[in-house]
């Protein structure tokens, strides 16, 4: 697969089993329904390649939780691989950095080691924590004044 190409929106037919991918790691994401999965859909939000599912939009304001960004910054929502640690989401990521001109925000839980090593191998860092009532996330960021 060629860099340049650029990651493919989810399919009507891929859906179930985007759901499945998603929802195989309770720990990790929140879990989705089927009806929100197909809403984000409707609007475009929903990119299934090279066995990776992807929530990501980009932003239409320029504050992601208490953090300013730059215009025209991609909010990663959640990304699942349904093969694990065969490459997949490198390569994935690395078309996703050139799609998105690599401006990027999204949280992480703090103990999901595995996805705070991908997001920092691929050049994100942290730029600050966001504490929700009941849990706190780690946001990271990709470009912009990072
Ligand atoms: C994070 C995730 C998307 C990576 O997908 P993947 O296809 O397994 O990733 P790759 O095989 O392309 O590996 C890319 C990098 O991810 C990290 N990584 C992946 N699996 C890992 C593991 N088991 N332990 C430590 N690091 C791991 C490494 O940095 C790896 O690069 P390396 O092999 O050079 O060390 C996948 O683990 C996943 O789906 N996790 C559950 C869902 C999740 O946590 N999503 C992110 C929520 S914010």
């Amino acid at each position: 697969m060629m860099a340049w190409e650029p990651i493919a929106l989810a399919q009507d037919a891929d859906l179930p089993l985007i759901l499945a991918v998603f929802n195989r790691y309770p720990s990790q994401l929140i879990p989705i329904s089927a009806s929100q999965l197909a809403t984000y859909h409707r609007k475009e939000q929903v990119y299934w390649d090279s066995g990776i599912a992807m929530i990501a939009r980009m932003m239409p304001v320029k504050s992601y939780l208490k953090y300013w960004l730059p215009p025209d910054t991609w909010h990663l929502n959640m990304i699942a691989s349904s093969r694990q640690r065969k490459g997949a989401a490198d390569e994935f990521m690395v078309r996703f950095l050139w799609q998105t001109h690599g401006r990027i925000v999204l949280s992480v839980y703090p103990f999901n080691i595995r996805a705070i090593k991908f997001y920092k191998k691929h050049g994100f860092r942290k730029v600050g924590e966001y504490n929700w009532p009941s849990f706190t996330v780690d946001v990271y960021q990709h470009g912009g004044d990072v």
